[in-house]
């Protein structure tokens, strides 16, 4: 196999010179809780047995219960075809239509239930609930419009970058009733990076709103398209339509100027297609539903493509059984439906199942730490989803919180990074009144849904640990040559995915071969093999696997640093900083946060003839900003007057990273120029 790059551990960005792997072996075993036998009653899932059936020898066909739980115009011929790996393709056939399952499906039953309980940031504005049948409505004159207005057919990709509010999943539906390929972008994220996005996915076609609420201020979000469109002309792409809905309809909230003959109010246009149906394209199970863009090992982000039978399968299993989600719940999974967590956990597995999803323009500590405990407790809440970010943030702000409002959760998730486990335990007893079983599940933008969790009515808890493959998941850790690391062997490696699953992403948009590079070729027993088991999947994380089989994810062992639960890639912010002119080099480090986990310093070092500042060193800042988005924005811009570098002149980010985070950078005498250590820790005190 070519290029066999060795394990680099996350450990070495905490200390220069303590390997994860020892980390791992001297972190303390937690003890276990169990889920309460209320929950076991009446939980989804309680049969030990699954395990059995969903062993490796039935595999492929046992993913045939997760496309059961769908409606198919067509059945599927063939579960899985490997004829071309490591593209697999699944229910090969079968016809089906996300949009149908997600909304048509359930009128007969579910219409007068409320699909979508859309709360408004601010808490004097009344939260709005969508039916099945509104949802049904709405979606299908969108659909028109996109279809009659805008000339948008299947296969067509179309870029959102839209805030959290209802008319997001409304125009993904319609998008997936006509076969569109959406391409939702986080609304956090810049317009050049919304450009960027718009530019490789050949989007004609940008939705976006006028403006929203973000702690307690209403945003201009229309500028950003302004600058999206102007950004993807100058790389040579035009953008023909922007639909702009409105925050408040009827009212254009935005200071922004609107563009004649591109730029239309939705609501306005919306009148003319009152009333319209539009019949749900019967799409091939394998053909895309969307692109999700997320950052990797080197340069541009990458747009993950995801299947529309495959996926959809996937997420509604996954919901069904590792959330529990049954059609009576109120469910609240506080991610942004800008990342792949609110695509499979807010909108597609939920509304699979008939459940009430609650979307939440805001910001969880708006007004108060008190806010999401009164959204639980107004919309009788009993499933709730968030990260060990929102976790931390929460309890910090209020700690007590929770206890003053009468809600009950049946369960909880929490994804995006490793939970520490006294963090664990205060969602446990506070946020969950030590009633609610809790799973930490571990994934990926990549994977569609869950690999790792617990099944909550089977296995016993454990804090800070994911715990095993989901039924069907079956993971291996390799270490770095190539041997499995056996449960219990203390030792940390390459966390891998034996088997292929639907959920599992297709490709990277217009960049095949660096799907297969990045993900499947470290670890290819034979690239020439058609056989699934020499193919496994690499995901990019560090993991241990203790004795009872639960997994402890590391984090990233690549160029990715893990901010809030999202992935930035380090090349990307250090580009976004050499846009600077005076920037001669840049190097970003994670540095550990008490509540975003992780973030950002930017090292600099400038061209000869320019002297340090604090004004360079905002516009560096700033640039990160412009390029990428505040969720970037370093915690610090440290101009350096040299970086330190190996006699071959690579920049050692390791001694970096220690500096940063006030630990020893261990030998540094190897280095071309030690002196600068001293210099940089001075800078950084
Ligand atoms: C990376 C994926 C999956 C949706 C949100 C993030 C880290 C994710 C866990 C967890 C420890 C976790 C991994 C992974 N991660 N979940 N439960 N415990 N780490 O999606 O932006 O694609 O990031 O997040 O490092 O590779 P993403």
């Amino acid at each position: 196999m070519p290029n066999k790059k060795p394990l680099r551990r996350p450990g070495k960005q905490q200390s220069a010179d303590i390997s994860e792997a020892q980390i791992a072996v001297h972190w303390r075993e937690e003890g276990y809780f169990s889920p309460s036998s209320k929950f076991i009653a009446q939980a989804n899932l309680a049969d030990k047995g699954i395990f059995k059936r969903f062993s490796l020898d039935k595999f492929p066909e046992y993913y045939r219960e997760f496309a059961d739980l769908l409606d198919w115009y067509k059945r599927w011929k063939k579960t899985l075809d490997t004829s071309n790996p490591p593209f697999w393709r699944w229910f090969v056939g079968g016809e089906i239509n996300a949009c149908y399952n997600c909304v048509d499906r359930h009128l007969a039953r579910h219409k007068n239930k409320t699909a979508i309980h859309f709360v408004p940031e601010p808490e004097h504005e009344a939260v709005q609930h969508i039916t099945y049948q509104e949802l049904f409505v709405r979606v299908n004159e969108f659909a028109a419009l996109l279809r009659d207005f805008c000339g948008l057919k299947a296969g067509d990709r179309v870029t959102l970058h839209m805030p959290m509010v209802a008319e997001l999943p409304i125009a993904m539906l319609a998008c997936a009733r006509l076969g569109i390929i959406h391409s939702q972008v986080f609304s956090g994220f810049s317009g050049k990076a919304c450009a960027d996005r718009i530019v490789d996915s050949e989007s004609r076609v940008l939705i976006t709103m006028d403006a929203y609420y973000r702690a307690g201020t209403l945003l201009d979000h229309k500028e950003k398209a302004e600058i999206a469109v102007t950004e993807a002309a100058r790389e040579g792409h035009k953008v023909d339509r922007v639909l702009i809905w409105q925050r408040y309809p009827g009212k254009y909230s935005s200071p922004t100027k609107l563009a004649e003959g591109r730029d239309v109010i939705v609501n306005d246009l919306l009148r003319k297609y009152r009333g319209k149906r539009v019949e749900p394209a019967r799409m091939p199970a394998e053909a895309p539903l969307f692109l999700m863009y997320t950052s990797g090992t080197t340069g541009r982000p990458k747009g993950c493509q995801h299947s529309i039978g495959g996926y959809l399968a996937y997420v509604t299993w996954t919901s069904k059984y590792i959330q529990d989600i049954h059609p009576e719940d109120v469910y609240w999974c506080m991610a942004d439906i800008g990342w792949i967590t609110g695509h499979s956990y807010i909108v597609y597995g939920p509304l699979a199942l008939a459940a009430s999803s609650v979307v939440y323009e805001g910001v969880p500590t708006q007004p108060d730490a008190g806010r999401p405990w009164r959204i639980a407790e107004q919309l009788d809440v009993n499933i709730f989803h968030t990260s060990p970010t929102a976790i931390r943030a929460l309890r910090r702000a209020g700690p007590d919180e929770p206890a003053k409002y009468h809600y009950h959760f049946k369960h909880m998730t929490t994804v995006g990074e490793p939970i520490e486990p006294e963090v664990w335990k205060w969602y446990h007893k506070m946020v969950g009144k030590s009633e609610a079983v809790i799973v930490d599940t571990w994934w990926q933008t990549e994977n569609g849904g869950f690999l790792c969790s617990t099944v909550p009515g089977i296995h016993k808890m454990k804090p800070g640990s994911a715990g095993p493959g989901i039924p069907g998941i079956h993971p291996v850790i390799y270490d770095d040559q190539d041997k499995e690391l056996p449960a219990g062997s203390g030792k940390a490696g390459n966390i891998c995915i034996r088997n292929p699953w639907p959920g599992g992403f297709q490709t990277i948009w217009k960049d095949p071969d660096r799907f297969v590079r990045q993900y499947y070729s470290r670890y290819c027993k034979n690239p020439r093999s058609k056989n699934w088991r020499d193919w496994p999947y690499m995901a990019g994380d560090g993991a241990v696997q203790a004795a009872d089989g639960y997994y402890r994810i590391l984090g990233r062992i690549d160029d990715v640093i893990n901010v809030a639960g999202h992935r930035l890639g380090t090349k990307e912010i250090e580009s976004a900083a050499l846009i600077i002119p005076e920037v001669a080099e840049a190097a970003v480090v994670p540095v550990a946060d008490p509540i975003k986990g992780r973030v950002p310093d930017l090292y600099v070092s400038l061209k000869p003839g320019f002297t340090a500042s604090k004004e360079i060193a905002d516009r560096i800042s700033g640039a990160v900003v412009s390029e990428i988005g505040p969720i970037a924005r370093p915690r610090a811009v440290v101009i350096v007057p040299d970086m330190p570098k190996t006699r071959s002149g690579k920049i050692m980010r390791r001694v970096l990273a220690a500096i940063s985070d006030h630990k020893d950078p261990g030998d540094v005498s190897t280095l071309a120029n030690p002196e600068v250590v001293d210099k940089i820790k001075e800078l950084v005190k």
